[in-house]
């Protein structure tokens, strides 16, 4: 959705503060930066600021950046949580560098964020910004204490979401919008619209993790359930299973080890049962409110990319 010179200056701003005279800083920090990511936090901070002519690139530019450093942080510390073996097509930092230095440099990469926040952001932003990684960690928390838990709740699967990816969408769209000089009622409709994408995004990656094509995924697919975890296309059928069913599943997701023949059962279920359509139908309609929360903005080309950005998050395949 952004233009090549845009994607080009996101880039140039990453590595700039990867600069470190340790080592590990600037390999691990390069190694993840350039594999790619889709950059949809930097992209919806600028195209806010941009929808209400923000002017300033001086300060958007490190702005954005900072959002994807605080997501990339994110996705290092992720997939040591996760035992992750690949991300981005590659194999993942945790496997090639070791845990420790992966944790590290994801900790540098926050204080980049920090740091930049503090030259280029205001307290408003620098408010909501951190309200947002406190419940990053939250959420990664609660999904924890969650993991082999059956009677897991639709609230409790929806406060993992929100804590673990939807929050820091939204704060991109506030920041975005703070970055534009909107009004009180348009940084708050912005972070609601931030914040239905971001639950919608993470009901399609829940769904991707049981249907993507592995090589385009660029990550582990049927990772969630082999490490315990329901998502949404497993919880929205529960209540259809038999009890005999649903104890199947209960074992399968408590095996340290599972079979893949278990896996590929509790997957076929899933989609039998329509699982897989049930997660499009809510991705969907959190789509569409993320959508009418746009009323507030004015309509330009900026307006129509983020309607665009909200109906992607529901058609993509990685
Ligand atoms: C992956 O996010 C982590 C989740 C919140 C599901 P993205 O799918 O945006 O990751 P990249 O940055 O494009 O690799
Ligand atoms: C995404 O959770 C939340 C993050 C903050 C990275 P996942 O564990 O589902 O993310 P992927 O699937 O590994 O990207
Ligand atoms: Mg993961
Ligand atoms: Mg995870
Ligand atoms: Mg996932």
């Amino acid at each position: 959705m952004l233009e090549k010179a845009v994607i080009d200056r996101i880039e140039e701003e990453l590595s700039k503060y990867m600069d470190s005279y340790v080592e590990w800083v600037v390999k691990i920090g390069n190694y993840i930066l350039s594999s790619g990511g889709k950059r949809l936090r930097p992209a919806l901070v600028l195209t806010f600021s941009k929808l209400l002519k923000g002017e300033n690139e001086e300060r958007d530019y490190p702005i954005a950046v900072a959002m994807e450093y605080l997501h990339t942080a994110s996705l290092l510390h992720d997939d040591v949580v996760d035992g992750a073996e690949t991300r981005r097509g590659k194999i993942s930092a945790n496997r090639v560098f070791g845990n420790d230095t992966t944790v590290l440099t994801g900790d540098y990469m926050y204080a980049n964020a920090l740091y930049l926040f503090s030259i280029y952001g205001d307290m408003d932003m620098i408010k909501n910004v951190s309200d947002a990684v406190k419940r990053m960690a939250e959420g990664q928390l609660l999904e924890l204490k969650k993991i082999g838990d059956i009677d897991i709740t639709f609230d409790e699967y929806f406060k993992i979401l929100e804590g673990k990816t939807a929050v820091l969408f939204a704060s991109c769209c506030y920041v975005g919008s703070a970055l534009g000089n909107g009004t009180q009622e348009q940084k708050e409709s912005a972070y609601r619209y931030g914040m239905n994408i971001g639950l919608a995004f993470q009901l399609i990656d829940d769904l991707l993790d049981y249907t993507a094509d592995e090589k385009k995924l660029g990550k582990p697919v049927c990772n969630d359930l082999r490490e315990g975890k329901i998502t949404y296309p497993l919880l929205s059928v529960l209540k259809d299973m038999t009890p005999e069913e649903k104890e199947f599943v209960k074992k399968v997701i408590r095996d340290i080890n599972p079979d893949k023949e278990h896996i590929e059962t509790v997957k076929n279920m899933v989609k039998e049962k329509g699982g897989f359509e049930k997660t499009i139908d809510k991705a969907k309609a959190l789509v569409d409110e993320a959508v009418r929360e746009l009323d507030v903005f004015p309509k330009n080309e900026y307006f129509d990319q983020l309607e665009k950005l909200a109906k992607y998050i529901v058609e993509r395949e990685f």
